[in-house]
């Protein structure tokens, strides 16, 4: 009888770290990629958000955002080497990685690029093969060292900005070459895209780029802002210009991009504008109205133009007598009014949605730029991660239980438990 009480204790030991596991990732079968601005450490105050505040159970990809490209040698380098790589000894880099032990199966990749590195490094790095021989055999190395699970190429953009026509064609070699040499040691290679058909058809050779990315998130925001001189949608679901999420979606499938392999990038930050005439009422849809040239800027990211979805929901719920807000239902966005200032944005609702449509889409899953503007430290809504958390709800919410995806590790330990649970079974079977 004693032996098993044992089992039968030993079984629910092992089911209890199944669970406790179990508990430290996504319940769905879905994608959810998370960057991480590296920078947004150095914001102030609250906005401050380092690995410390990571809470990686709501996503199954973390994306160390960013890296860069050193042309005198063509190889990969920190932007950052004092907190990448040197900060308290062990750097972020290592930190970052370091979280694969609490949480198994996540994936932790590099990205490389991004806005403000340009397009003209890459455009020659990717012309020439013997170039990209270096930088290749340079990423497996640098990844390597830092215990990277992987590479994410963020090229803004192949074709534009100072690149040149050929970068297309020289893109698509990049990414086969890369994905050769990372078969072997089974790194992963994914890039994130832009979300205009423009900048799509001049910088991707979609079927061919797809075939060797493990997945392509596609940036769908920045569709408008004070560019525009127009308050107009950062990133609408719908609308009738072309711009929009479901556009964007659409035309990828279109031109040969696998739904399987196709992650919806979601905005963690609205974009700020200023009216060129203070309207009469408060509570106008100001969609439309004219505006400067120039927005205004958050306190902690301080990017004019831009506002983190923390800071928007700060302000509201501080000065909630002087923000009017509304709903645009016909491109599913989000506004707040301050006299002259506007901010539209993605609120809980309209990120909900777009996850319904990643899902009936039959998407790989979403990406967010980025998880450091999320209200991390749940000021807003008394609960920290308010949006993550509804993603990871969306995701969830299947028609049957899918179990999630389960590192090596973890699947030996439920084999165990599965095993165990058997050999209880029968002996409670035999002594009764
Ligand atoms: C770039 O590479 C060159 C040559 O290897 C090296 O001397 C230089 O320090 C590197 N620059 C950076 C910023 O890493
Ligand atoms: C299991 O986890 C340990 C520590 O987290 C790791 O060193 C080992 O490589 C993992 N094994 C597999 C098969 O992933
Ligand atoms: C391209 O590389 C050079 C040399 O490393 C660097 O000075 C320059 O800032 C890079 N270009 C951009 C747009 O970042
Ligand atoms: C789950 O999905 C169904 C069908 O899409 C929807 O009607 C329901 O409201 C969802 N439940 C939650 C809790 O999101």
């Amino acid at each position: 009888m004693s032996f098993t009480v044992v089992a039968f204790l030993l079984t629910i030991l092992l089911f209890g770290i199944y669970d406790a596991r179990g508990l430290l990732k996504p319940k769905h079968n879905k994608v959810v990629v998370c960057y991480v601005a590296s920078w947004a450490a150095y914001r102030p105050d609250k906005g401050a958000f380092s690995i410390g505040n990571l809470r990686p159970e709501f996503c199954t990809h973390l994306i160390y955002a960013f890296a860069g490209l050193n042309i005198s040698s063509w190889t990969i380098s920190s932007l950052d080497p004092w907190a990448d790589t040197e900060k308290d000894v062990i750097g972020n880099y290592r930190k970052m990685t370091a979280l694969r032990q609490q949480y198994p199966g996540i994936k932790i990749s590099l990205g490389i690029g991004g806005w403000n590195e340009g397009s003209k490094n890459y455009s020659q790095l990717a012309s020439s093969p013997e170039r990209r021989r270096t930088f290749i055999a340079s990423t497996i190395e640098f990844l390597k060292t830092y215990g990277f699970d992987g590479l994410d190429f963020d090229w803004e953009f192949p074709g534009s900005r100072g690149g040149v026509p050929d970068d297309k064609q020289n893109f698509a070699s990049l990414v086969k070459e890369l994905s050769d040499a990372y078969r072997e040691p089974r790194l992963l290679l994914t890039a994130a895209i832009s979300a205009d058909k423009k900048t799509i058809d001049q910088a991707y050779n979609i079927p061919e780029v797809s075939k060797y990315l493990d997945h392509i998130s596609v940036m769908a925001y920045d569709y408008h802002g004070t560019w525009d001189k127009k308050v107009l949608p950062n990133s609408p679901l719908r609308s009738n210009d072309g711009l929009s999420v479901e556009d964007s979606v659409t035309y990828l499938l279109q031109r040969g991009a696998p739904a399987e392999k196709l992650v919806l990038g979601l905005p963690m930050y609205g974009r700020t504008f200023i009216l060129t005439k203070e309207p009469e009422e408060s509570n106008v849809n100001p969609i439309g109205l004219p505006a400067l040239i120039t927005g205004f800027k958050g306190p902690y990211t301080g990017q004019e133009g831009f506002m983190g979805f923390n800071e928007i929901c700060e302000a509201l719920t501080k000065d909630p007598k002087d923000w009017s807000t509304g709903w645009d239902n016909d491109i599913s966005t989000a506004y707040a009014i301050k006299q002259d200032h506007v901010v539209v944005y993605d609120n809980i609702k309209t990120i909900m949605t777009k996850v319904e449509y990643a899902k009936k889409k039959k998407l790989a899953g979403v990406m967010v730029w980025s998880i450091d503007t999320d209200d991390f430290r749940g000021d807003c809504y008394g609960s920290e991660f308010p949006i993550m958390k509804a993603i990871n709800k969306v995701l969830a919410n299947t028609t049957a239980f899918v179990a999630p995806p389960i590192a090596p590790n973890a699947s030996s330990v439920q084999l165990f438990s599965y095993i165990s649970l058997t050999l209880s079974i029968i002996m409670i079977y035999l002594t009764v």
